[in-house]
């Protein structure tokens, strides 16, 4: 019996309206438009604003919209996986909850969390259900509420995040499309350079965490950077070398979208030339796990049958990997 693939049949992305300008975020903390884009590429972010709406609402649009896009009715899904680092609550899953915000009731759904790179670990996870023969239609939904964990005093880290998910169907093929390949790396010990200090269970929430700002995203930029640019470049041309890919046969390069220059530096590393390095970051900044789908979703349309794609990732953990993808329909 030939092998089953998994291929993306549909995606489908959402941002909220909120954008939070370079220049807003300038009357806020003492920074400039023109640091941001210098040393990250950012020029504007969407910021999910409104009582009660946390990372699930941004991933029940995103899925809602790709059950649309794709006819499909939410009872033929068997299998939905969120990623996120900004769950709803401690429990239950977000990726419970989304499956109840938009009908789906004849599956099994949990979340995974590997920060930035989530969305890859995700959908290679999820397509080895379909592989297994028993899944038919299964969704990868990547969706974080960033603004619920970044501190608007910090200029370090403020500048560099936004609200956003993206949403995938994944369907079997026993043709040679799909999630085709994928190098996957962690190194824990990169933890003390970004995470959040308190509200797990090492720390708990209480008026002293709260007190000392510890409930928002902590950084040391520049140690992450230099993992992050060699890291992300690494696995992605690992993993061209690996499948005989030449930069001729790549089509698009798709990268976690965290800072222009390490984009750049991703794309030299692979030798292909900036025209088929998909980039939204000065749209969207980095929306964490949702940064991979959202581009696929914003350059769709450029997207041809047969066309290799490498998806790629650095974040916290440190996680870090790559994924060949080969594009199974035309997009219109
Ligand atoms: O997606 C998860 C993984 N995360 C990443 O991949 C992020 C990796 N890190 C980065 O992208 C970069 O390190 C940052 C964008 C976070 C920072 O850029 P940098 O070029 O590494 O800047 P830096 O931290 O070395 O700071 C340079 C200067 C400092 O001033 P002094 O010490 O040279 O006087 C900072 O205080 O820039 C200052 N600075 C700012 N100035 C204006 C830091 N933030 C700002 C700001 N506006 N927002």
């Amino acid at each position: 019996m030939s092998k089953i693939h998994a291929v993306v049949t549909g995606i489908h992305g959402y941002v909220p309206e909120y954008v939070l300008t370079n220049h807003e975020l300038s009357t806020m903390v003492d920074t400039t438009d023109e640091w941001i884009m210098q040393r990250v590429g950012i020029k504007e972010r969407r910021i999910l604003k409104g009582e009660g709406l946390g990372s699930s609402f941004l991933g029940a649009e995103a899925v809602r919209g790709l059950l649309e896009k794709t006819g499909t009715s939410p009872d033929e899904i068997s299998l939905l996986i969120c990623t996120t680092v900004t769950p709803d609550m401690a429990f239950p899953a977000t990726a419970n909850i989304i499956s109840d915000m938009v009908g789906i009731k004849n599956a099994f759904s949990f979340d995974m969390n590997a920060a930035c790179s989530g969305f890859l670990y995700a959908l290679r996870t999820a397509s080895m259900y379909v592989e297994s023969g028993d899944f038919k239609k299964v969704i990868v939904v990547g969706a974080d509420k960033m603004s619920s964990i970044v501190d608007y005093t910090d200029r370090t880290t403020c500048p560099l995040f936004g609200d956003g998910a993206g949403a995938v169907l994944l369907e079997p093929t026993t043709e040679e499309y799909g999630v085709l390949d994928h190098i996957f790396q962690v190194d824990g010990s990169g933890r003390k350079f970004l995470h959040m200090k308190a509200g797990g269970s090492v720390k708990p929430a209480s008026h002293e965490t709260v007190d000392a700002r510890e409930h928002f995203i902590y950084q040391e930029g520049q140690a992450v950077f230099k993992f992050a640019v060699s890291n992300m470049a690494d696995t992605a041309a690992a993993i061209m070398e690996k499948n005989n890919l030449n930069p001729e046969d790549v089509a698009y390069l798709v990268p976690h979208q965290a800072n222009l220059r390490i984009i750049d530096a991703t794309g030299r590393r692979m030798g292909i030339p900036s025209e088929k390095v998909l980039i939204n970051i000065e749209k969207y900044g980095n929306t964490t796990t949702a940064t991979i789908p959202l581009c696929i979703w914003d350059f769709e349309k450029r997207l041809k049958k047969g066309d290799n794609i490498i998806l790629a990732a650095f974040g916290g953990g440190f996680t870090w990997g790559s994924v060949w993808l080969k594009w199974f329909y035309d997009s219109k």
